[in-house]
C-alpha cells in the first residue's frame, strides 16, 4: 500500500484547477479511480476536453505512450447527477470550487454527511481559512471538542495546487488548527505522488503564496491606475528585469481577476491591514465582468476565450 493509501480519489469542481488535479492524480500518481464531479455539465465537458488535449500533447512530445495516456484517461470517471453522494466511497476528496467561504462550508458539511468517516477532505482554496472549513466538516449536533468532533475536523487539510497544475511543481500544504498529523502525512504523500514538491504553511490568510503574490499583483494594478507606466511597460519590466515568466498584469488575467479580488478581500478582511486593500480598478474590472483570460478580456484581450 502506498503511503497515501488512496485508491479512489474524488475531485469536486471541473474548472482549470480541478481538471488539472484529476489529471495529475490519474497520470502521475496513478490513482486507480479518480471521480470528477461538477454540477455544471458544460464545465465537465470542457474539463475533459482539456484533459484529452494535454494527454495528446504529452503523447505527441514522446513524454508518455499512447497506452499510458489511455490508462490515465480511463481512470477518470465522471460523477453526474448523484453529486456528492457519488463520492461516498472515496479515500480522499479534493474540493476545487470557486473562492467562497459559504460555498465551501456547505460542501464540507455535505462531505461530512455523505463520505466515509476516514476519508481525507482536502480543499484547494487559495486563501480561505482551513480551520473554518474544517469546523464545517463536523456533523450537525456534534460538539467540536468531542472525540467525534475532533476526528471529523482532523481529517481536513489544505492542498493548494498552482495553475497550470500539470506544469507547476509546487503544492502548498496547509494545516488547520484541527488537522491531525496522519492527515498531513497522507496529504503530503499524495501531493508527492502527483510529482509535486511540497511546502507547508500555517493557516493564515493567503498562506505563504498569496500573502506574497497578491500585494505584488495589486501594486502592479495600482501602478496602471495611477498612470505610473503602461500595461506593457509594467509587465515587460517584471518579465525582462526580474525574469518572471509573466508580468503581474498578465498573471492576474491568467489567474482570473475575480479570483484575485476574492483572495485580496480575504487577505484584507482577515488581517485588517491596509497593505492588502484591493485597488478600485481591480474592483471595477470585476464589476464589468472583465475577468481575464477566461472571459476574453482583462488587462489584455483574448481572441481564443
Ligand atoms: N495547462 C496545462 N499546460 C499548460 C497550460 C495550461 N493551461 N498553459 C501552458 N501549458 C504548458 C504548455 O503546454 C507547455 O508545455 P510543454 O513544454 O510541454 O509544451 C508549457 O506549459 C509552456 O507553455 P508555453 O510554451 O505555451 O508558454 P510559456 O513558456 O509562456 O509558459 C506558463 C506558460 C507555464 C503558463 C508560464 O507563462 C508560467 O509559468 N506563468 C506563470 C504561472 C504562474 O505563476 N502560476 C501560478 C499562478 S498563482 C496560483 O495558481 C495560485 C492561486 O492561488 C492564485
Amino acid at each position: 500500500m502506498l503511503a497515501h493509501g488512496i485508491k479512489t480519489l474524488g475531485v469536486l469542481g471541473a474548472g482549470q484547477m480541478g481538471t488539472g488535479i484529476a489529471l495529475v492524480a490519474a497520470l502521475r500518481a496513478k490513482i486507480p479511480r479518480v471521480l470528477l464531479h461538477d454540477r455544471d455539465p458544460a464545465q465537465i465537458r470542457s474539463g475533459l476536453s482539456l484533459m484529452d488535449k494535454l494527454l495528446a500533447k504529452d503523447v505527441g512530445k514522446g513524454r508518455i505512450t499512447e497506452g499510458e495516456a489511455k490508462d490515465a484517461r480511463g481512470r477518470v470517471v465522471v460523477i453526474g447527477e448523484e453529486g456528492v453522494k457519488g463520492l461516498r466511497d472515496v479515500d480522499m476528496v479534493v474540493e476545487a470550487v470557486s473562492e467562497s467561504l459559504p460555498l465551501k462550508q456547505s460542501i464540507f458539511a455535505s462531505f461530512a454527511a455523505e463520505l466515509r468517516p476516514d476519508a481525507i477532505l482536502a480543499s484547494n482554496t487559495s486563501s480561505i481559512s482551513i480551520t473554518k472549513i474544517a469546523a464545517a466538516a463536523i456533523p450537525q449536533g456534534v460538539s467540536a471538542a468531542s472525540a467525534e468532533g475532533i476526528k471529523s475536523a482532523g481529517r481536513v487539510v489544505g492542498l493548494h495546487f498552482f495553475n497550470p497544475v500539470p506544469v507547476m511543481k509546487l503544492v502548498e500544504l496547509i494545516s488547520a488548527l484541527q488537522t491531525t498529523p496522519e492527515t498531513l502525512d497522507r496529504a503530503r504523500a499524495f501531493a508527492g505522488a502527483c510529482g509535486k514538491e511540497v511546502t507547508t504553511s500555517k493557516d493564515v490568510p493567503g498562506f505563504v503564496s498569496n500573502a506574497l503574490l497578491m500585494p505584488f499583483i495589486n501594486e502592479a494594478i495600482m501602478c496602471l491606475e495611477k498612470g505610473t507606466a503602461t500595461r506593457d511597460d509594467i509587465d515587460t519590466t517584471l518579465k525582462l528585469g526580474m525574469n518572471h515568466p509573466m508580468g503581474p498584469l498578465q498573471l492576474a488575467d491568467f489567474i482570473g481577476l475575480d479570483t484575485c479580488l476574492a483572495i485580496q478581500q480575504t487577505l484584507y478582511d482577515g488581517t485588517r491591514d491596509s497593505k492588502y486593500r484591493p485597488c478600485v480598478l481591480l474592483e471595477r474590472m470585476v464589476d464589468a465582468r472583465w475577468l481575464g483570460k477566461k472571459s476574453g478580456r482583462g488587462f489584455y484581450v483574448y481572441d481564443d476565450a
